[in-house]
This record gives structure tokens, C-alpha cells and sequence, in this order.
């Protein structure tokens, strides 16, 4: 399969993607510099799954948001100073969105930077996380409030890291492959098709899901690429997250930011005024096994309050990616009062 080129202002990364672990060494292989020493940064569940297949010195880290802070970014740093790494180390970030953000937050900064690329074990570091990026760390809970925008050099995807997981957990996160499905105006019910059907993840060799991977990646290529420190467009990708944050946030985490960001979906349609879109998605999202509607016991003031809180909106007027009428994804400005959550 076609890898895809990420060009920015400053840098080009290739993003590419393989069916099995075999094809993914290779491409590890061929991607990696010569003259340079590597450290993998891996998450240590994978370590245990997969950490035969990177025979490189590595420092693990535990993919957890409590972790995702300084304090991790300094004991690796400390690491890689106890290994005398100098500016020629390259640092692999092997795990899910939490390790690449870890990853490419220490490379953009150790040593005032070192070059970097991913290889992303979860659906969500394939279709978002590891591409586009943005890095970085939590501090006092909040989230990504420190972090750079460098480029890793390349990202590698092979989906068959995924069948260490249920196919629930799986399931959770398909609302981030149907939010840049919306955005890049391609079917929604073709992926719920795809990972409704109970057998559908036994053959992971598949084409069709390395298709849907590749597909999601592209959009988000396509819209960093004209927008890499998010000035306007790149905005767009928050699609259904200003709910889902405050989802997240008012559920106690009880709903995963997956679930979160599927309620979100629906709400973006319905406060665009797009009636077919919130009755397709919401099917969608059923058949998926995932809540198309806010739990009964959140109230509306709460949500409403966290909504202000979230970082990316000040004031009382929101900026807000919704689905219009056409089907089109645009920002509309919108009161924190008048939100429609139901
Ligand atoms: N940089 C960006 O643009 C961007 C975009 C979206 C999300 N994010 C960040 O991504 C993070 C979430 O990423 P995530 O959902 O990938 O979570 P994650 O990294 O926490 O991984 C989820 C869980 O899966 C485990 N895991 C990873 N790979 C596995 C595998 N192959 N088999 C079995 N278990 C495996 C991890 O140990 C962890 O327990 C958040 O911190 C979010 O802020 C960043
Ligand atoms: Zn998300």
C-alpha cells in the first residue's frame, strides 16, 4: 500500500502502512538512520507482547494519563543521559498515543531536539495520535498543557498489533475513524459494518481495515499540511471533542474518551442542524455497541461548565466544529448556553 508524504513548513514525514509484522520490520529497518544510535521509547505492555520484534535499547514507560507528566519526561531524559545519549540518538516511540506523545515531547526537546519516528500500536495512534505532530504532557490533570508541534520523520502502522486487544476495546475506538470519515466525507455505515461484524477482526491481514487506517490518516495529513499549527482549519479535527471532553470530565472518566468523542459526534450534527447526519450517526454508533446520548445523570449546568473550562474555548462564546445541514463540517459560533446536549 502507498505510503502517504506529510509536507509541512518545516519538515516531511512518510507515513506507511503494513499488513504484517514481517512487511513492518523491513520498512523499521529501511526507515531507521545508519549513523545514528536508537532508543526505543515503548510502552512496557507492549514490550511484553511485541518487544522481540525491537532489538534496540529501550526505556519503557506505562501508558498511563497519571504518567503522561514531567516527571516521566525528566526520568527518561535522566535515562538517556545515564546511556550518554548525544544529539545523535534517534528515539522510536513504540505503544498508543500516550508513549508517541511522551516520545516526541522528550525528542523535540532533549538536547534541544533529536530526530524521532513512531511505530503506533493502537487504532488511535495509527489514525491520529502519531500523526500530525503535536506532543506533549498533562500538568495538575490538565491535559497537553505543555508540548511542542515537531514531526516524527516516519510513522509506521501495522494493524496487527491489535490483535492483542478485545474487539470492545477495539470497538471504542472507531468514533476517531468515523470523525475524520465525517470530515473527509466518506461513509460512516461501511466502517460499522466492518468492525460490527463479530468476525471481522479475526482476520487481521485484512485489507479493508488497513484501507480504513490509511484512509483516516490521509485526512489528517491533508488538513495538517495546510494548517500545522492549527491557526484555523486544522481546527476542524476537533470535531465532537468540545462534548466529549466535557463528557469525560462530568462522567468521571466512567465514559473512555472513544465513547465520549461517538456522543460527541452526535451532538456536533445536532447543533449544526443536521437531522439525517444525528440519526445516522447515532445508528451508527448502536451498531458499534457504543451510547449515542448523554448518561441520564450528568446535568446540563455541569457540562456546560466544563465546556468553559476545556482550554481550547475562552469566553462564553464557543467556536464550535459542527455538522451542517449538508453534511459539511464548519465552525459555528455559539453561546455555551444555547448547546444542545439531548
Ligand atoms: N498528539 C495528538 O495529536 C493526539 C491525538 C489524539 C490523542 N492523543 C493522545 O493519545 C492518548 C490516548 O492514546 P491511546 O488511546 O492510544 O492510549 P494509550 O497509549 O493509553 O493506550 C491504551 C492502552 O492500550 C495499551 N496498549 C497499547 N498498545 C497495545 C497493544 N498493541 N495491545 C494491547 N494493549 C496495548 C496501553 O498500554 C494502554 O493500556 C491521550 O493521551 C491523548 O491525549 C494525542
Ligand atoms: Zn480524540
Amino acid at each position: 500500500m502507498d505510503p502517504l508524504i506529510l509536507k509541512t513548513a518545516t519538515a516531511v514525514s512518510q507515513i506507511s502502512f503494513f499488513s504484517s509484522f514481517a512487511e513492518m520490520k523491513e520498512e523499521l529497518c529501511r526507515s531507521l538512520p545508519e549513523n545514528c544510535r536508537i532508543v526505543a521509547i515503548i510502552d512496557e505492555k507492549v514490550d511484553v507482547f511485541y518487544g522481540y520484534l525491537f532489538p534496540y535499547e529501550k526505556i519503557t514507560v506505562v501508558a498511563d494519563e497519571r504518567a503522561k507528566t514531567m516527571a516521566t519526561v525528566e526520568r527518561i531524559t535522566r535515562r538517556l543521559m545515564e546511556m550518554k545519549a548525544g544529539r545523535d540518538t534517534f528515539l522510536l516511540g513504540i505503544g498508543g498515543g500516550i508513549t508517541t506523545d511522551i516520545c516526541g515531547f522528550v525528542a523535540s526537546i532533549y538536547k534541544r531536539g533529536v530526530s524521532f519516528g513512531f511505530v503506533p500500536t493502537t487504532l488511535l495512534a495509527m489514525v491520529d495520535a502519531a500523526i500530525g505532530g503535536k506532543n506533549g504532557v498533562n500538568v495538575d490533570g490538565y491535559k497537553n498543557m505543555l508540548g511542542t508541534i515537531t514531526q516524527p520523520q516516519f510513522v509506521i502502522s501495522c494493524p496487527a498489533f491489535l490483535s492483542s486487544f478485545q474487539k470492545s476495546e477495539i470497538c471504542k475506538s472507531v468514533p476517531e475513524v468515523l470523525k475524520t470519515r465525517l470530515i473527509g466525507g466518506k461513509s460512516i455505515e461501511e466502517v460499522a459494518d466492518f468492525f460490527g461484524n463479530t468476525d471481522s477482526l479475526k482476520g487481521l491481514e485484512d485489507g479493508r481495515l488497513l484501507g480504513f487506517i490509511r484512509e483516516a490518516a490521509e485526512v489528517k495529513c491533508r488538513v495538517v499540511a495546510s494548517d500545522e499549527r492549527e491557526s484555523g482549519c486544522r481546527r476542524i479535527l476537533n470535531l465532537g471533542h468540545t462534548f466529549a471532553h466535557a463528557l469525560e470530565r462530568c462522567s468521571g472518566n466512567r465514559l473512555s474518551h472513544g465513547e465520549a468523542v461517538g456522543i460527541g459526534l452526535v451532538l456536533a450534527a445536532k447543533n449544526g442542524g443536521a437531522g439525517r447526519m444525528t440519526e445516522s450517526i447515532a445508528a451508527v454508533l448502536k451498531q458499534l455497541g457504543l451510547p449515542s446520548q448523554i448518561p441520564e445523570n450528568l446535568e446540563i449546568t455541569e457540562l456546560n461548565r466544563a465546556v468553559l473550562q476545556d482550554k481550547k474555548n475562552s469566553g462564553t462564546h464557543l467556536n464550535l466544529v459542527v455538522i451542517d445541514e449538508a453534511g459539511k463540517i464548519s465552525l459555528k459560533q455559539k453561546l455555551v448556553k444555547d448547546l444542545i446536549w439531548g
